[in-house]
């Protein structure tokens, strides 16, 4: 059922978490399906209902930096650093574990994943149960992440409760960063970006997996090698010089149309006009706005029709690294160049 988020459903899954069952709750980047961390059943759970492939790790949500405590000995100062600059809020530390969550929540790793979300609800919720939430996002394992409760609905109907918080702030998941090194490196890209941590530490990588097919690299979240984020429909990426990007993208719609498809551009507000009457769907005019509204543009292009999905290469600086990561694994890495 889709719960309100009044204080007496709160306290509802609250309580279903902390007897071993699962609820999903929204955060300010994706909907969460959450169980507690240390009850290895009801995780095992989650990635049963998910489908999730069991060596793709879970990010543990807390309420306070002080919980780190029961999962890690070894909160660096590199990680205390991003913590203090970037929490709560759309970023997940990967730390050296301690060897105390259930080999099931970190895939066997000896580092885990930790979150400190910047939601009223997801804060209430953690704090209500009196443990650590591990949680993937609530889509099943591929399609792509929920950015309302409607869409854990959609994949899950009466499984779980969902406690709806309406639509997420950010609507991409969080920034992984691994602080087990010197250097801090982006393992997925999101809101808090490499500039953004630059700045607050003096120093950033980008994981080479980040905007490369990394079944074929070497993932360094194992989250990354899978396909990921994908709608039904076909997406293609045409990438290429700037003059010539739009025609081309035109010519493949038409040939599509022909082919007996039922295809549609996803592109930036500023370039729409390049497309002359062909559908086209805006998904806003910066990569910060697009990015929230990806994930249910893949949802509707599939509920209205569409086989085949155009989008044009954008601009990585900033939050478009983040944008172009999703994109790119909703393509299948399909790129024409
Ligand atoms: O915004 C988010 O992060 C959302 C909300 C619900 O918090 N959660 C989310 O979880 O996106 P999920 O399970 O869909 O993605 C977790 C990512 C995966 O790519 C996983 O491989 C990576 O985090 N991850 C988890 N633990 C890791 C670890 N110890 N080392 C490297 N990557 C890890
Ligand atoms: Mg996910």
């Amino acid at each position: 059922m889709i719960l309100q988020p009044t204080n007496e459903n709160i306290e509802k899954l609250a309580a279903v978490i902390k007897s071993g069952g699962i609820a999903s709750f929204p955060t300010e980047t994706v909907y969460g399906l959450g169980a507690d961390a240390f009850n290895s059943a009801a995780v095992e759970a989650i990635f049963a209902a998910k489908g999730r492939p069991a060596d793709n790790p879970l990010i543990v949500h807390i309420s306070d930096v002080s919980q780190i405590q029961s999962v890690s000995d070894d909160f660096s100062a590199l990680a205390q650093k991003l913590a203090s600059a970037f929490w709560p809020g759309p970023m997940s530390l990967v730390i050296k574990s301690n060897g105390k969550l259930p080999g099931v929540v970190t895939a066997g790793l000896d580092t885990v994943a930790v979150r400190l979300p910047a939601n009223e609800y997801a804060f209430r919720l953690i704090e209500e149960s009196g443990t650590l939430i591990a949680a993937p996002s609530a889509n099943i394992s591929g399609s792509p992440s929920p950015t309302k409760a409607e869409h854990v609905y959609a994949d899950f109907g009466e499984k779980f409760d969902i406690l709806d918080g309406g639509d997420t702030t950010f609507g991409l998941e969080s920034t992984v960063i691994d602080t087990t090194g010197q250097v801090p490196v982006i393992l997925r890209p999101g809101f808090i970006t490499p500039e953004m941590v630059e700045n607050a530490v003096g120093n950033v990588k980008i994981h080479e997996s980040v905007l490369a097919n990394s079944e074929i690299t070497n993932a360094g979240s194992p989250g990354m090698k899978y396909r990921h984020y994908s709608p039904k429909a076909n997406v293609t990426v045409v990438a290429g010089n700037e003059f010539i990007i739009a025609n081309r993208i035109n010519i493949m719609y038409d040939r599509s149309v022909s082919l007996g498809s039922v295809p549609i551009i996803v592109c930036l507000t500023a370039d729409v006009s390049e497309f002359g009457v062909r559908r086209c769907e805006i998904l806003g005019d910066d990569a910060a706005s697009a990015a929230k509204n990806l994930f249910s543009t893949l949802r509707n292009a599939d509920e209205n029709g569409f086989t085949e999905i155009f989008f044009k290469w954008c601009d990585t600086s900033g939050v478009g690294l983040a944008l172009m990561n999703r994109i790119l694994r909703a393509a299948g890495f399909t790129v024409i160049k």
